[in-house]
């Protein structure tokens, strides 16, 4: 074969091989193979000078083009083949979309929700307390005595000194009357703790809604109002209400209210402790010494407060029968209540 023939070869080989090539790695080894210091277009344009003049400027011309076209292919491919690395790097518009997994409300703040939007609809204005309180707060400025069981480490969890953690929405009555003047109408919903066995019916943590309205001239009537109007939004104006006399330190006169059992409609059940009735708050006529704690004119203003268990009314609300499932976070429990 003479060096045109080679020339021809080597030319439909390269143009044929390289086109193919599968790999960055493959292109350079094609590159190595023709024009490396071993090449074989290398070896070609080294033999030159055995040639004579004129064979040498004719067969020097076609090697050095074939060695142009050679490098043009081989840059063409790398150009190809690293644009197809980029490519698969790329966003896929084509690909299915991966699903989306939507969050939702915890059943306590889903009623919770419901709640404060029902009182809000009948002018109480929503504020918050802390979680960590003060003696005072919690207890002294609300006419607890010295000696009061609920001060008791079996009720309360203490923090530090005289930090304890809430046992009730209460402290932000005295919080709240402290930087107002009347007329104050007001809830505060909230988490409670008291340091309580756990068990289906009660648990350390739990919310309560605080509703308190004072102004000139309220009464127990303006009371019983707000709560038949609450009850019967939430639950329907079929629900059975009892009010039944109660005692709280700083409320005066004071009452609990229950409600028709949900469960059973009054027969009797596990839920109601086969009484046919439901505790859901407690409430009273703001006591007058706590008026004059927060230097209110105990004869120019009174007032009303009620505290709402909240995971109470989940339960009801939702059919829960173990208030541990509120607090368990168990996603297929959870799920099920949007
Ligand atoms: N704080 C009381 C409790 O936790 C409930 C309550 C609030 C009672 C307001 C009367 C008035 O039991």
């Amino acid at each position: 074969m003479d060096i045109a023939d080679q020339l021809r070869q080597l030319d439909a080989d390269a143009d044929r091989l390289i086109s193919v090539a599968g790999s960055l790695d493959a292109v350079e080894q094609l590159r190595v193979k023709y024009l490396g210091k071993k090449g074989a277009l290398t070896a070609i344009l080294r033999s030159l000078k055995d040639l004579t003049a004129d064979h040498k400027r004719d067969i020097g011309a076609q090697a050095n083009q074939l060695k142009e076209r050679i490098e043009a292919l081989i840059g063409r491919r790398r150009d190809d083949l690293s644009l197809a690395g980029r490519q698969a790097d790329a966003v896929d518009f084509t690909l299915p979309g991966r699903p989306c997994h939507y969050g939702h409300r915890h059943l306590i703040t889903l009623v919770m929700d419901q709640i404060i939007d029902i009182f809000q609809r009948m002018g109480f204005e929503v504020v918050s307390g802390p979680d960590i309180e003060t003696d005072y707060y919690n207890f002294g400025a609300l006419n607890f005595p010295p000696d009061h069981p609920a001060r008791d480490e079996q009720d309360t969890f203490y923090v530090e000194g005289e930090r304890l953690l809430r046992t009730h929405t209460s402290p932000v009555q005295i919080r709240e009357f402290e930087r107002r003047t009347p007329p104050v109408k007001i809830i505060a919903p909230g988490r409670v703790f008291r340091h309580e066995a756990i068990n289906t019916r009660s648990h350390c943590v739990f919310h309560q809604i605080e509703g308190f309205y004072v102004d000139t001239d309220v009464t127990f009537a303006d009371l019983k109002g707000v709560l038949e109007a609450f009850v019967y939004e939430l639950f329907g104006p079929g629900v059975a209400m009892r009010y039944r006399p109660s005692f709280f330190p700083f409320t005066e006169p004071s009452a609990e209210v229950d409600i028709r059992c949900i469960l059973c409609g009054g027969a009797g059940c596990p839920l109601c402790k086969h009484e046919g009735w439901l505790e859901i708050l407690g409430c009273g006529m703001i006591d007058p010494t706590v008026f004059r704690n927060v230097n209110y004119d105990s004869e120019k203003v009174s007032g009303y407060a009620f505290g709402i268990g909240i995971d109470r009314m989940a339960m009801l609300r939702y059919r829960v029968n173990d208030i541990r499932l509120l607090y368990e976070n168990d996603i297929r429990f959870i799920r099920q209540f949007r």
